[in-house]
């Protein structure tokens, strides 16, 4: 088994312009051995079509737990609250998310609008009245977070404890940090399934932990857990970086800018574009093959961990003509932002409205939308899975 040794580290250098070397990977005779944590290595995956191909092979595992325990790369006790589907292949994987799907969708189409546009407005109200912002700060961060508080029905004086412990995660993302707002978060979780379930009231977390017989949830206690933190944080800095990647990808191409506001009927079709350009999950999550496969000519052998790059896939130019460019009138809806296979993201028809309100009314909002600094002053965030900014500072008046 090699799955342990060096490889090529993800350093600084990749994780602030990934894209020439994904590019030189693309065309490699051989996959590329990458340089994770805990000395483990993976073969990185980078084309659109292998990208697919491997996402959805019943070869190609999620559940990397016992072969990280192996390593001594994951302990038990950090694994509390990983009993969700994004860590389940198939059988248990449909029956996961079947059972969480509702909590994600329920409503009549477009309920969530009006609420949507409320907590935008209300953000962008308060950066109308400064004048200026850190748009990650002020805007992409709270937008996502309030909405899901707001969906799965964590109560009104909870939501500031929830932010704050969500923010140990999302924002300082230290290993203390998130020891501690996993600990908060899984107690904090725990307690509030328990009087969902004798006080049901419809909403999300209300569903999850009702919808078997008798009222009872079909899932064990700790599934019900992990699939509530899954379900707050999934959605939580993949759309914080799409509003982060995707204002600042318009703002280095005034041209593209522009069109959007002269015709923003374009809309729908930027935000995929955008997603596509500049994706807010630049690796999917870890896996690990239980069988070899040939990636068009390229083995994969059994037993490896496989990173797949999704933004490597969405800037192949067999798939995407000039795909270093971005088009906003392009149709780029077959981009890999979201996943693809059996894992394909479950809120990705949320993500698309929330992405579609926050960045439309931002741009209407404010013609004289800038930047505060120069671009090579703007920094991204240390992370391998996720691609985002530290801050995007403007200015609107
Ligand atoms: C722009 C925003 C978003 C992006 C770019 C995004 C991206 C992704 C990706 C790439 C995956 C697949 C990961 C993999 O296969 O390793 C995924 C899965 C998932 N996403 Fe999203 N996501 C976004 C927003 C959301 C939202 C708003 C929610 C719900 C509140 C959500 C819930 C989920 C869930 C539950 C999964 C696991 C699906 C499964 O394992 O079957 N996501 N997402």
């Amino acid at each position: 088994m090699r799955i342990r040794g060096r490889g090529t580290p993800l350093d600084n250098g990749y994780i602030q312009d990934p894209y020439p070397r994904l590019q030189q990977w693309r065309d490699a005779e051989h996959l590329p051995r990458v340089h994770l944590s805990y000395g483990i290595s993976a073969l990185l995956v980078s084309g659109y079509e292998d990208a697919r191909q491997v996402l959805e092979s019943p070869a190609v595992s999620k559940d990397v737990r016992p072969a990280l325990r192996m390593l001594g790369g994951s302990r038990r006790d950090a694994e509390v609250l990983s009993e969700h589907m994004l860590n389940a292949d198939a059988p248990q994987h449909a029956r996961l998310r079947r059972l969480a799907a509702p909590s994600v969708s329920h409503g009549r189409p477009g309920e969530w609008t009006p609420v949507i546009e409320e907590i935008v407005h209300e953000l962008l109200d308060r950066i109308a009245a400064r004048g200026s912002a850190d748009l990650v700060t002020d805007f992409a961060l709270p937008l996502p977070i309030t909405l899901v508080c707001r969906m799965l029905g964590i109560p009104r004086a909870d939501r500031e404890r929830v932010i704050e412990w969500s923010n140990d995660l999302v924002v300082q993302a230290n290993p203390e940090s998130v020891a501690r707002g996993t600990a908060k978060l899984g107690a904090y979780l725990t307690d509030l399934l328990e009087r969902k379930a004798t006080h049901p009231d419809g909403d999300g977390l209300s569903l999850l932990a009702t919808h078997g017989p008798h009222g009872s949830s079909q899932l064990t206690r700790t599934e019900l857990v992990s699939t509530a933190f899954l379900l707050l944080f999934a959605g939580h800095e993949t759309m914080v970086n799409l509003i982060g990647n995707g204002v600042l990808a318009l703002l280095e191409h005034p041209q593209q800018l522009d069109r959007l506001r002269r015709e923003p009927g374009l809309l729908p079709g930027a935000i995929e574009e955008l997603l596509r350009y500049d994706s807010p999950v630049s690796h999917a999550t870890i896996r690990y093959t239980t069988a070899a496969l040939d990636l068009r000519g390229r083995p994969l052998p059994r037993g490896r961990f496989v990173l797949v790059s999704l933004a490597g896939g969405n800037r192949d130019s067999e798939t995407f003509a000039d795909a270093d460019s971005l088009d906003i009138g392009r149709a780029a809806a077959r981009h890999l932002a979201f996943g693809h296979g059996p894992h394909y993201c479950l809120g990705a028809q949320l993500a698309r409205v929330q992405g579609q309100l926050a960045i439309g009314a931002l741009l209407q909002r404010f013609p004289r939308l800038r930047l505060a600094v120069e671009p090579d002053r703007l920094r991204r965030r240390q992370s391998t899975l996720m691609r985002g900014l530290e801050s995007l500072p403007v200015r609107c008046d």
